[in-house]
């Protein structure tokens, strides 16, 4: 019997697409994402205690103009349990249309009259970019799923189009009938003619001084894996890729004293969103939501050994259902590997001379994104302490816009000659299904505050540890602050440690922004969750998308603001946090032409959840690596 939280398989993909089309009486329909229909808390529950669980897929699939088909598809006992058709709700961008909509832009005259305007005749060396088109109330919006179309000139095949954005030509596609409605000529920039090449034939010389760093486990990592469940020390989790999350981790849990407490019961991106900062007609309406709009899981990269990732690795294949209901097996699109990470912990007694070290190391379990210009690789890590960090690396090119010689690039910055890019932000919303030894779970915010001055603290030096339970979900829309060390402490107030505190586990967030744009802006509308840094709510199976189920195109106010707004009870209960971070890119000269990692993410760090430091018995460095 296959776990229900094991990953799909080719064969379960074809099967749930088979039943699908059978269900919907199409020969052909086309699929948006096939992903795992998670079991729910009853049903692991009745898993726990010996009982069986149905394996079921949710698949999703165009339906209409503006409409969606959701069917759960048991593969247990090969039915389609539900089907259920939502209007209006646009799925992402597909692939198929967007290549439509590429070929009908390049056929239209209106968007050949503007590209010969600018000197262009030889229309295969343009590179055509199609954007999800954002929503901003405008008539042709209605009753269509749609996508913007940028052009970028490529002098060669292997160009940086990126380096020569052609300013000011915007395409508007219908991606249902593939008919382009109208093009924009907004006005003609010069086309930057300095080239963007990243490729080592262009640099001017390559270094020479970098000697080969080898990462060799002579005695095998020491993880191991069954099927999509991966054990490394104490830890223990299962995973996943879904076609819109990207990599999810189930049931993460910590083996204390021979049992296993859980800590997370799932961890995945939920939405994420990069808003432009731009007032100009071209770029004010850039607004990616990289999940919801595109399927962040569906960019998945095929990672490489020696390129992607170092040492002795451990790779989770992909399969994923494709939109015309084939299987399209990405290899290798999680890795996991285990790092040297500095120490853990050190000690040199004064006294006795004596010197205790420790080596810190984590388990990586990683995927990397591409979406159009621009590459998101996430980064879980595992360590011997009992912590938990996320790290998301952006990297790839940045999103460019013309600029005449001399003029004021407005809100960019100037990064090449002719060249800038837009101010904007990115910000992830991580769902964090939080199970701190066991489902009920409360949220308590802790500031360290400076004493105010009195009698009990005559030399005004006192520092107070203020902590807040939150009651309802209004008083959980919260934002860090970096001055007071602000922090936020999953509690099970059901379970203490030997000190009978709470067991817990403390969220310790980046100086991470939140949203520039205006409350009334549309964007602030669509990603409400980008708002705040925090919140918090009762767990709800249908509540997993912090901007709404169907993000692409949608009219705003859906997701937590909504879910929210209800202000329901979430102490000492089953509760999902919800976690928003990232970076505001005002964009470096460094940045291009292909930009250095940038890093965000936080930290989960166990608080009370173990009774003293859990890693003393880690054994001392082998002598062969250590002389002391
Ligand atoms: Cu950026």
């Amino acid at each position: 019997m296959t776990h229900p939280l094991e990953a799909l398989t080719p064969d379960e993909l074809r099967t749930a697409a088979a039943l699908y089309r059978e269900a919907r009486g199409e020969a052909d329909p086309l699929f948006v994402s096939a992903s795992l229909s998670e079991p729910s808390r009853e049903e692991l529950a009745t898993l726990e205690a010996g009982g069986q669980v149905p394996r079921r897929v949710r698949i999703v699939a165009v339906a209409g103009p503006c409409a969606l088909a959701e069917a759960v598809v048991s593969l247990t006992d090969r039915r389609v349990e539900s089907l259920e058709v939502i209007e209006p709700a646009r799925p992402p961008v597909l692939f198929e249309e967007a290549i439509g909509a590429i070929v009908a832009v390049k056929e239209h005259p209106d968007w050949q009259a503007a590209m010969r305007r600018r000197g262009i005749d030889d229309f295969d060396r343009v590179q055509l970019d199609p954007w999800p088109p954002g929503t901003f109330g405008l008539p042709h919006e209605e009753g269509r799923r749609l996508t913007k179309v940028i052009s970028y000139l490529r002098e060669h095949p292997e160009d940086n189009g990126y380096a020569h954005p052609i300013e000011g030509v915007l395409a508007h596609v219908d991606l249902g009938t593939g008919e382009v409605l109208f093009v924009e000529d907004l006005g003609v920039v010069p086309i930057p003619e300095e080239s963007g090449s990243y490729y080592p034939e262009h640099q001017v010389a390559l270094r020479t001084d970098l000697k080969p760093i080898e990462i060799t486990q002579p005695e095998g990592p020491s993880f191991t894996v069954e099927g999509n469940l991966a054990r490394w020390q104490r830890w223990q989790f299962r995973v996943t890729l879904d076609p819109i999350e990207g990599l999810v981790l189930h049931q993460i849990g910590y083996e204390d004293g021979g049992r296993l407490r859980p800590i997370m019961h799932r961890a995945s991106l939920s939405e994420m969103v990069v808003p432009y900062g731009s007032t100009d007609p071209m770029h004010r309406w850039k607004n990616a939501f990289d999940a919801g709009e595109w399927g962040m899981g569906r960019m998945v990269n095929s990672l490489e050994l020696g390129c992607d990732c170092l040492g002795e690795i451990h790779y989770f294949d992909a399969p994923m259902l494709t939109e015309r209901g084939d299987v399209n097996v990405v290899t290798n699109a999680i890795c996991m590997h285990e790092e040297d990470y500095s120490i853990l912990w050190k000690h040199h007694d004064m006294h006795s001379f004596r010197t205790e070290v420790r080596r810190q190391r984590r388990l990586v379990v990683s995927a990397i994104y591409t979406v159009g210009n621009y590459e998101y690789a996430f980064y879980w890590y595992f360590y011997l302490d009992g912590s938990i960090q996320l790290e998301v690396k952006l990297t790839g090119i940045i999103q460019p816009q013309a600029v005449a010689p001399g003029a004021d690039p407005g809100n960019a910055n100037l990064i090449a000659p002719g060249l800038a890019a837009p101010h904007h932000q990115h910000l992830f919303c991580v769902r964090l299904d939080m199970a701190v030894d066991g489902f009920t779970n409360s949220v308590v915010e802790v500031n360290a505050e400076p004493q105010p001055p009195g009698p009990d603290n005559e030399w005004h030096n006192g520092i107070v540890s203020v902590a807040t339970t939150f009651e309802t979900e209004l008083q959980a829309r919260r934002e860090v602050n970096p001055a007071t060390s602000r922090s936020w402490r999953i509690v099970n107030p059901r379970r203490v440690n030997r000190l009978g505190q709470p067991v817990s586990y403390k969220l310790i967030p980046q100086s991470s922004p939140t949203m520039l744009a205006g409350d009334d802006s549309w964007v602030a509308r669509r990603a409400g969750f980008a708002r705040h840094n925090l919140w918090v709510t009762p767990y709800h199976p249908d509540e997993r998308r912090a901007a709404g189920d169907h993000a692409n195109q949608s009219g705003g106010g859906d997701g937590l603001p909504r879910w929210t707004a209800a202000d329901r009870p979430i102490t000492d209960t089953d509760i999902v946090v919800w976690h928003t971070f990232g970076v505001t890119h005002l964009v470096r000269p460094e940045d291009w032409p292909v930009m250095p990692v940038e890093s965000t993410g936080f930290l989960l760090v166990p608080f009370g959840f173990f009774d003293r430091n859990p890693a003393l018995d880690v054994p001392p460095p082998s002598s062969g690596h250590c002389h002391t």
